[in-house]
Protein backbone atom coordinates (compact mmCIF):
# COMPACT_ATOMS: atom_id res chain seq x y z
CA UNK A 1 0.00 0.00 0.00
CA UNK A 2 1.39 3.22 -1.27
CA UNK A 3 1.72 6.30 1.66
CA UNK A 4 -1.06 8.79 0.87
CA UNK A 5 -0.21 12.19 1.26
CA UNK A 6 -2.51 15.40 3.19
CA UNK A 7 -1.32 18.90 2.41
CA UNK A 8 -3.26 21.20 5.31
CA UNK A 9 -3.32 24.73 5.06
CA UNK A 10 -0.87 25.75 8.32
CA UNK A 11 -2.62 27.33 11.19
CA UNK A 12 -6.44 27.09 12.50
CA UNK A 13 -7.47 24.73 9.76
CA UNK A 14 -4.91 22.67 10.08
CA UNK A 15 -5.90 21.89 14.00
CA UNK A 16 -9.61 21.49 13.33
CA UNK A 17 -8.55 18.81 10.35
CA UNK A 18 -6.15 16.95 12.88
CA UNK A 19 -8.96 16.36 15.43
CA UNK A 20 -11.25 14.61 12.45
CA UNK A 21 -8.66 12.60 11.36
CA UNK A 22 -7.71 11.27 15.00
CA UNK A 23 -11.13 10.56 15.62
CA UNK A 24 -11.91 8.57 11.78
CA UNK A 25 -8.36 6.92 13.79
CA UNK A 26 -5.31 8.10 12.07
CA UNK A 27 -2.13 8.83 14.38
CA UNK A 28 -1.26 12.47 14.60
CA UNK A 29 0.08 12.27 17.49
CA UNK A 30 3.48 13.74 16.36
CA UNK A 31 1.81 16.84 14.62
CA UNK A 32 0.32 17.80 17.95
CA UNK A 33 3.32 18.43 19.59
CA UNK A 34 4.40 21.59 19.04
CA UNK A 35 8.08 21.88 16.31
CA UNK A 36 8.90 23.31 13.73
CA UNK A 37 8.24 19.88 11.24
CA UNK A 38 6.48 20.33 7.57
CA UNK A 39 5.84 16.68 7.02
CA UNK A 40 4.46 14.08 9.71
CA UNK A 41 4.32 10.15 8.80
CA UNK A 42 1.25 7.56 10.24
CA UNK A 43 3.17 4.10 9.47
CA UNK A 44 0.06 2.14 10.78
CA UNK A 45 -2.17 3.73 8.32
CA UNK A 46 0.38 4.82 5.38
CA UNK A 47 -0.37 8.45 5.89
CA UNK A 48 1.86 11.58 5.04
CA UNK A 49 0.45 15.24 6.49
CA UNK A 50 2.20 18.05 5.59
CA UNK A 51 1.91 21.47 6.52
CA UNK A 52 1.58 24.42 4.00
CA UNK A 53 0.98 27.68 3.37
CA UNK A 54 -2.93 28.00 2.40
CA UNK A 55 -2.38 29.64 -0.53
CA UNK A 56 -0.08 26.91 -1.59
CA UNK A 57 -2.91 23.65 -0.51
CA UNK A 58 -4.73 23.60 -3.90
CA UNK A 59 -1.04 23.66 -5.87
CA UNK A 60 0.01 21.18 -3.98
CA UNK A 61 -2.98 18.73 -5.17
CA UNK A 62 -3.05 19.69 -8.68
CA UNK A 63 0.72 18.42 -9.08
CA UNK A 64 -0.31 15.49 -7.17
CA UNK A 65 2.12 16.28 -4.58
CA UNK A 66 -0.59 15.88 -2.59
CA UNK A 67 -3.50 13.49 -2.60
CA UNK A 68 -5.57 15.65 -0.07
CA UNK A 69 -5.57 18.96 0.53
CA UNK A 70 -7.96 20.10 3.36
CA UNK A 71 -8.14 24.22 2.57
CA UNK A 72 -10.66 27.34 3.15
CA UNK A 73 -13.54 27.85 0.24
CA UNK A 74 -11.41 31.78 -0.70
CA UNK A 75 -8.16 30.26 -1.57
CA UNK A 76 -10.01 27.63 -3.76
CA UNK A 77 -12.02 30.80 -5.30
CA UNK A 78 -9.07 32.93 -5.79
CA UNK A 79 -6.73 29.81 -7.24
CA UNK A 80 -8.99 27.99 -9.59
CA UNK A 81 -6.80 24.78 -9.51
CA UNK A 82 -7.76 21.52 -11.33
CA UNK A 83 -8.84 19.04 -8.55
CA UNK A 84 -12.02 17.84 -7.42
CA UNK A 85 -13.68 19.60 -4.23
CA UNK A 86 -15.64 16.82 -2.06
CA UNK A 87 -16.50 18.12 1.34
CA UNK A 88 -17.80 21.14 2.99
CA UNK A 89 -16.31 21.12 6.24
CA UNK A 90 -18.23 23.42 8.02
CA UNK A 91 -15.95 24.54 9.84
CA UNK A 92 -14.00 27.64 9.31
CA UNK A 93 -16.78 29.44 8.28
CA UNK A 94 -16.38 33.26 7.35
CA UNK A 95 -17.58 35.53 4.85
CA UNK A 96 -16.19 36.94 1.73
CA UNK A 97 -16.93 40.81 2.09
CA UNK A 98 -16.21 44.40 0.44
CA UNK A 99 -15.98 46.43 3.30
CA UNK A 100 -15.15 50.15 3.80
CA UNK A 101 -15.74 53.57 5.92
CA UNK A 102 -19.99 53.03 6.35
CA UNK A 103 -20.49 55.83 4.40
CA UNK A 104 -20.29 54.36 1.21
CA UNK A 105 -22.90 51.69 2.11
CA UNK A 106 -25.06 51.57 -1.06
CA UNK A 107 -23.39 54.23 -3.05
CA UNK A 108 -20.28 52.01 -5.05
CA UNK A 109 -21.98 51.53 -7.99
CA UNK A 110 -21.43 55.49 -8.44
CA UNK A 111 -17.60 55.36 -8.13
CA UNK A 112 -15.62 55.38 -11.32
CA UNK A 113 -12.87 52.99 -11.38
CA UNK A 114 -13.52 52.23 -7.83
CA UNK A 115 -10.06 50.82 -5.95
CA UNK A 116 -9.99 47.66 -4.46
CA UNK A 117 -7.40 46.25 -1.98
CA UNK A 118 -7.14 42.74 -1.37
CA UNK A 119 -5.11 39.67 -1.20
CA UNK A 120 -8.28 38.20 -3.82
CA UNK A 121 -7.54 39.50 -6.63
CA UNK A 122 -9.23 37.10 -8.68
CA UNK A 123 -12.43 36.85 -6.25
CA UNK A 124 -12.54 40.54 -6.71
CA UNK A 125 -12.01 40.96 -10.13
CA UNK A 126 -14.56 38.45 -10.45
CA UNK A 127 -17.54 39.79 -8.49
CA UNK A 128 -17.11 43.53 -9.62
CA UNK A 129 -16.68 42.66 -13.14
CA UNK A 130 -17.98 39.43 -13.81
CA UNK A 131 -21.04 39.60 -11.45
CA UNK A 132 -21.83 43.65 -11.25
CA UNK A 133 -20.34 44.84 -14.24
CA UNK A 134 -18.49 47.42 -12.38
CA UNK A 135 -14.83 48.65 -13.96
CA UNK A 136 -12.35 48.67 -10.90
CA UNK A 137 -8.64 49.34 -9.96
CA UNK A 138 -7.24 46.14 -8.20
CA UNK A 139 -3.91 46.33 -5.95
CA UNK A 140 -3.07 43.58 -4.52
CA UNK A 141 -2.48 43.23 -0.99
CA UNK A 142 -0.92 40.45 1.38
CA UNK A 143 -2.18 41.53 4.81
CA UNK A 144 -3.57 44.01 7.15
CA UNK A 145 -5.62 44.76 4.22
CA UNK A 146 -7.53 47.07 6.24
CA UNK A 147 -5.75 49.64 6.28
CA UNK A 148 -6.03 50.32 2.74
CA UNK A 149 -9.34 52.74 3.09
CA UNK A 150 -7.77 54.09 6.04
CA UNK A 151 -4.48 55.16 4.40
CA UNK A 152 -6.34 55.98 1.39
CA UNK A 153 -5.19 53.39 -0.64
CA UNK A 154 -8.46 52.21 -1.25
CA UNK A 155 -11.57 52.89 -1.62
CA UNK A 156 -12.87 49.71 -0.74
CA UNK A 157 -10.91 45.98 0.22
CA UNK A 158 -12.33 42.63 -0.42
CA UNK A 159 -11.38 40.75 2.51
CA UNK A 160 -12.79 37.79 4.59
CA UNK A 161 -14.41 39.04 8.11
CA UNK A 162 -15.19 35.98 10.22
CA UNK A 163 -16.35 37.95 13.71
CA UNK A 164 -15.92 41.30 12.09
CA UNK A 165 -13.79 42.94 15.20
CA UNK A 166 -10.88 43.61 12.76
CA UNK A 167 -13.37 45.79 11.11
CA UNK A 168 -15.31 47.35 14.29
CA UNK A 169 -12.22 48.26 15.49
CA UNK A 170 -10.68 50.13 12.55
CA UNK A 171 -14.16 51.98 11.85
CA UNK A 172 -14.94 49.68 8.77
CA UNK A 173 -18.22 48.23 7.83
CA UNK A 174 -19.56 45.23 5.70
CA UNK A 175 -20.76 47.30 2.12
CA UNK A 176 -21.88 44.08 0.35
CA UNK A 177 -21.34 40.22 0.75
CA UNK A 178 -19.71 38.02 -1.94
CA UNK A 179 -19.61 34.57 -0.97
CA UNK A 180 -19.76 32.62 2.31
CA UNK A 181 -16.84 30.38 3.01
CA UNK A 182 -15.83 26.84 5.28
CA UNK A 183 -12.94 24.74 4.88
CA UNK A 184 -13.08 22.16 2.40
CA UNK A 185 -12.20 18.95 1.66
CA UNK A 186 -10.01 18.42 -2.13
CA UNK A 187 -8.85 15.50 -3.98
CA UNK A 188 -5.99 15.32 -6.83
CA UNK A 189 -7.81 13.78 -10.21
CA UNK A 190 -5.37 11.46 -10.63
CA UNK A 191 -5.19 10.14 -6.85
CA UNK A 192 -8.98 10.00 -6.88
CA UNK A 193 -8.91 7.09 -9.80
CA UNK A 194 -5.90 5.39 -8.54
CA UNK A 195 -6.74 5.59 -4.61
CA UNK A 196 -10.85 5.29 -5.06
CA UNK A 197 -11.10 3.24 -2.54
CA UNK A 198 -9.12 4.77 0.11
CA UNK A 199 -10.15 8.06 -0.46
CA UNK A 200 -14.07 7.65 -0.96
CA UNK A 201 -13.29 6.01 2.52
CA UNK A 202 -12.23 8.80 3.87
CA UNK A 203 -14.41 11.56 2.21
CA UNK A 204 -17.55 8.98 3.87
CA UNK A 205 -16.02 9.37 6.99
CA UNK A 206 -15.27 13.07 6.98
CA UNK A 207 -19.17 13.56 5.69
CA UNK A 208 -20.04 12.20 8.64
CA UNK A 209 -17.90 13.85 11.20
CA UNK A 210 -19.26 17.13 9.82
CA UNK A 211 -23.12 16.17 9.03
CA UNK A 212 -25.52 19.05 9.20
CA UNK A 213 -22.40 21.89 9.80
CA UNK A 214 -22.29 22.42 6.08
CA UNK A 215 -24.05 25.63 4.50
C1 LIG B 1 -8.08 37.81 8.42
C2 LIG B 1 -8.81 38.72 7.46
C3 LIG B 1 -9.26 39.85 8.35
C4 LIG B 1 -9.53 39.16 9.67
C5 LIG B 1 -11.00 38.93 9.82
O1 LIG B 1 -6.79 38.28 8.55
O2 LIG B 1 -7.96 39.14 6.42
O3 LIG B 1 -8.25 40.81 8.49
O4 LIG B 1 -8.83 37.90 9.63
O5 LIG B 1 -11.34 38.34 11.06
P1 LIG B 1 -12.37 39.01 12.05
O6 LIG B 1 -13.61 39.38 11.29
O7 LIG B 1 -12.66 37.90 13.05
O8 LIG B 1 -11.74 40.18 12.70
P2 LIG B 1 -5.60 37.43 9.13
O9 LIG B 1 -5.77 37.22 10.59
O10 LIG B 1 -5.45 36.20 8.32
O11 LIG B 1 -4.33 38.39 8.93
P3 LIG B 1 -3.80 39.26 7.71
O12 LIG B 1 -4.03 40.67 8.10
O13 LIG B 1 -2.35 38.93 7.66
O14 LIG B 1 -4.51 38.89 6.47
Amino acid sequence: MRYLTVALAKGRLAELAMDIFISIGMDCSEMKEKSRKLIFTDEKNKMKFILVKASDVPTYVEYGAADIGIVGKDTLLEESRNLYEMVDLGFGKCRMCVCGRPELKGRLDEITNLKVASKYPNIARKYFQDEKGQTIDIIKLNGSVELGPLVGLSDVIVDIVETGATLRENGLDVLEVVCPLSARFVVNKVSMKMEKERIMDMVKAFMQKTEGSAE
